[in-house]
C-alpha cells in the first residue's frame, strides 16, 4: 500500500452545522474539496489506530464516488476497519443504529437529507460520534478550525472496493466490511414494536401505503412492511433509491409528497399512509382523508407509548423543539414527567437522551424519535403509529380526535417562505427584534400580546447557552407566533412562521387548521411586513 500526502490549500468553508456540511454536488466535486473536509474530520476526532468507522449514505448522486474517496483516506489515516452499507446505502437512523450496536468509534453519513439530489442537486457529509448522534459542537468547531489551515490530506493508492459485494475486502491494511444496510435496523425495530399485532392488523385487511420518495427508505420499507409484516408489495411505492430521487424533492410534507397525499385523500383510499425523506429520518403520517400534524404526532406517541412493548416501562421525559406545538407538554403533564423545550435541531435532544432525561423527542418538521438511536427516525415513527392502531383498533382519525377531546387541540401550522433574498429575510427579523419590546400588552383583534423574546436555551446537561433561536410572540391565551430563519437551506433564505392556537372546544376540533388560524396568520403578516418586504403573497410550503 502506498500512502500519498496531497498538498492542498485551506478551503476555509462555512462552519459545518449539526447536519454537517451541505452544498451543491458541483461544490463537492471541485478538486480536493471533499478530501479537505474528510481530512478535517479525521484531524479533529483523534481516532486510535484500532478504530472502526461506519460509512454510508442516502444513495444520492456522488454517494458512491465519495465513499471510494473516503475509504482510501480512512486507510491512509490509520483506521482498522470500516463498515459500509451495501451499495453505499445507510439511512441516517440505520447508521446511528449500526454505530451503537457495534460500538464503533463513529461514522460518516453522506446525505443532504430532504434536499433534492442529482448532478445539479445537493450533497452533504456529516460525522456522528460513538453515541450514534451528530458530532458535538466541540468537534464541528475543530473541523472548522482545521478547514482554515489544512495543507495536506492523506490517501492510499488502491483499487476501488466492490460496494455491491457483502463481506470482507481490504483497502491497503484496512478491513472493509460490506454489510446489509437493513438487517441491524430491522432487528432493532422488531425488538421495540409488536410485530405480531401489526402483522395481524395487516392480515385483517388494514391497508397501508408507504412512499419512499425514490430515496433511502425503499429497501428498509420493503423488508419491514412486506417481508416481515406481510403487507402487499404494492404498499411500498417509489421504493428504489435513485441518485436524483426521480427528480423529486424527497421531503415528506403535504407539498412534496403530493403523490401519496392524493392517494390518501382519493376514492378508495387506504387506511394509513406514510412517507419518509431522502435519508430516512423524517416521517409524515396520514390516515384515510386525514393528516396528522407532526406536533400532534409526538403528543400522541407519548400518550400511547404504554401500548408499545419497547416503551411499556414508561418514559423518562419528552423533549420538543421550541417551534413545535405544546401538545406534548400537555401529555407530559398528565404523565407526570418533564417536558423540555429546546432550540431547533436534533443535537439538543442527544444530550438529554445521553443523560437519561428523555425517552421521546420530536420536532414540528416531521421529525420524531426516541433514545433507541441518536437521530430522528422516520420508519420508527411509522411503526409506532401502526403499533398504536393495532393495539387500539381504531382509525387514525378517531385516535387523534379522541386525543384532542381529552387534552384539547393545539391547532398548528407552519408557513415557509423559501428562497427569498437574504437581505429581505434579515430585514424582517430585524424589524421584529427591534419592535418586540413594545408589543406586550397590545391587542390585535381577539389576541393580546403577553410577552415576546428571542428564544435562548441553557442546556441542562452541559450548561451551554444557545441564543437567537427564533422570535416568539406569545399571547395571553397561550397562542403563539414564532419567526425563525432556516439554517439548512442552500439558496437564499427561508423564513419560517410557526402558528399555534389552543382550542379546548371539541365542537371546533374538526375545523381546518388554516381556517382556525386565519386571524393569527393575519397578525403575523401585519407585524412582519413580510409581503411588502419580500414581494411574496403566499408561502411556498404550508404544513
Ligand atoms: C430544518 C427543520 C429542523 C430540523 C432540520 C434538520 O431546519 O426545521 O427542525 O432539525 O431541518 O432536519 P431549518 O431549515 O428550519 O433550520
Ligand atoms: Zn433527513
Amino acid at each position: 500500500m502506498q500512502i500519498v500526502s496531497v498538498a492542498t490549500t485551506p478551503f476555509n468553508d462555512q462552519k459545518p452545522g449539526t447536519s454537517g456540511l451541505r452544498k451543491k454536488v458541483t461544490a463537492f466535486q471541485k478538486q480536493h474539496y471533499l478530501e479537505n473536509f474528510v481530512q478535517a474530520i479525521f484531524d479533529s476526532i483523534s481516532a486510535p489506530k484500532s478504530a472502526t468507522l461506519v460509512l454510508g449514505g442516502d444513495g444520492r448522486y456522488y454517494n458512491k464516488e465519495a465513499i471510494q474517496i473516503i475509504l482510501k483516506m480512512a486507510a491512509a489515516n490509520g483506521f482498522a476497519r470500516v463498515l459500509v452499507g451495501q451499495d453505499g446505502i445507510l439511512s441516517t437512523p440505520a447508521a446511528s443504529c449500526v454505530i451503537r450496536k457495534y460500538q464503533t468509534y463513529g461514522g460518516i453519513i453522506l446525505s443532504a437529507s430532504h434536499n433534492p439530489g442529482g448532478p445539479d442537486g445537493d450533497f452533504g457529509i456529516k460525522y456522528n460520534g460513538n453515541n450514534g448522534g451528530p458530532a458535538t459542537e466541540t468537534v464541528t468547531d475543530a473541523i472548522y478550525t482545521v478547514s482554515k489551515s489544512i495543507t495536506q490530506y492523506r490517501s492510499v493508492t488502491a483499487p476501488d472496493v466492490d460496494l455491491g459485494k457483502l463481506g470482507e475486502q481490504k483497502v491497503g491494511d484496512m478491513l472493509v466490511s460490506i454489510i446489509d444496510p437493513v438487517t441491524d435496523y430491522a432487528e432493532l425495530m422488531e425488538s421495540l414494536f409488536d410485530f405480531a399485532a401489526i402483522r395481524a392488523l395487516l392480515a385483517g385487511g388494514f391497508r397501508i401505503q408507504f412512499d419512499a420518495m425514490h430515496a433511502v427508505t425503499g429497501p428498509y420499507a420493503r423488508d419491514i412492511f412486506v417481508n416481515r409484516l406481510g403487507a402487499p408489495a404494492s404498499s411500498v411505492m417509489n421504493a428504489v433509491p435513485l441518485p436524483d430521487f426521480g427528480k423529486g424533492h424527497p421531503d415528506p410534507n403535504l407539498t412534496y409528497a403530493h403523490e401519496l397525499v392524493e392517494i390518501l385523500y382519493g376514492d378508495n383510499a387506504p387506511d394509513f399512509g406514510a412517507a419518509s425523506d431522502g435519508d430516512g429520518d423524517r416521517n409524515m403520517i396520514l390516515g384515510k382523508h386525514f393528516f396528522v400534524n407532526p406536533s400532534d404526532s409526538l403528543a400522541l406517541i407519548a400518550a400511547n407509548a404504554h401500548l408499545v412493548p419497547g416503551y411499556q416501562s414508561g418514559l423518562a421525559g419528552i423533549a420538543r423543539s421550541m417551534p413545535t406545538s405544546a401538545a406534548a407538554d400537555r401529555v407530559a403533564k398528565a404523565l407526570g414527567i418533564p417536558c423540555y423545550e429546546t432550540p431547533t435541531g436534533w443535537k439538543f435532544f442527544g444530550n438529554l437522551m445521553d443523560a437519561g432525561k428523555v425517552t421521546l423527542c420530536g420536532e414540528e418538521s416531521f421529525g420524531t424519535g426516541s433514545d433507541h438511536v441518536r437521530e430522528k427516525d422516520g420508519l420508527w415513527a411509522v411503526l409506532f403509529w401502526l403499533n398504536i392502531v393495532a393495539a387500539r383498533k381504531q382509525s387514525v382519525e378517531d385516535i387523534v380526535l379522541e386525543h384532542w377531546a381529552q387534552f384539547g387541540r393545539n391547532v398548528y401550522s407552519r408557513h415557509d417562505y423559501e428562497g427569498i433574498p437574504s437581505d429581505a429575510a434579515n430585514g424582517v427579523m430585524k424589524l421584529l427584534k427591534d419592535g418586540f419590546t413594545t408589543l406586550p400588552g397590545k391587542q390585535f383583534g381577539s389576541y393580546t400580546v403577553d410577552f415576546c423574546d428571542d428564544f435562548s436555551y441553557t442546556d441542562p446537561v452541559d450548561g451551554s447557552v444557545s441564543i437567537g433561536q427564533g422570535i416568539r410572540i406569545i399571547f395571553t391565551d397561550g397562542s403563539r407566533i414564532v419567526f425563525r430563519l432556516s439554517g439548512t437551506g442552500t439558496e437564499g433564505a427561508t423564513l419560517r412562521i410557526y402558528l399555534e392556537a389552543f382550542e379546548p372546544d371539541v365542537s371546533k376540533h374538526k375545523l381546518d387548521a388554516q381556517t382556525a388560524l386565519a386571524e393569527l396568520i393575519g397578525i403575523a403578516l401585519q407585524l412582519s411586513e413580510l409581503r411588502s418586504r419580500t414581494g411574496r403573497d403566499a408561502p411556498t410550503v404550508i404544513t
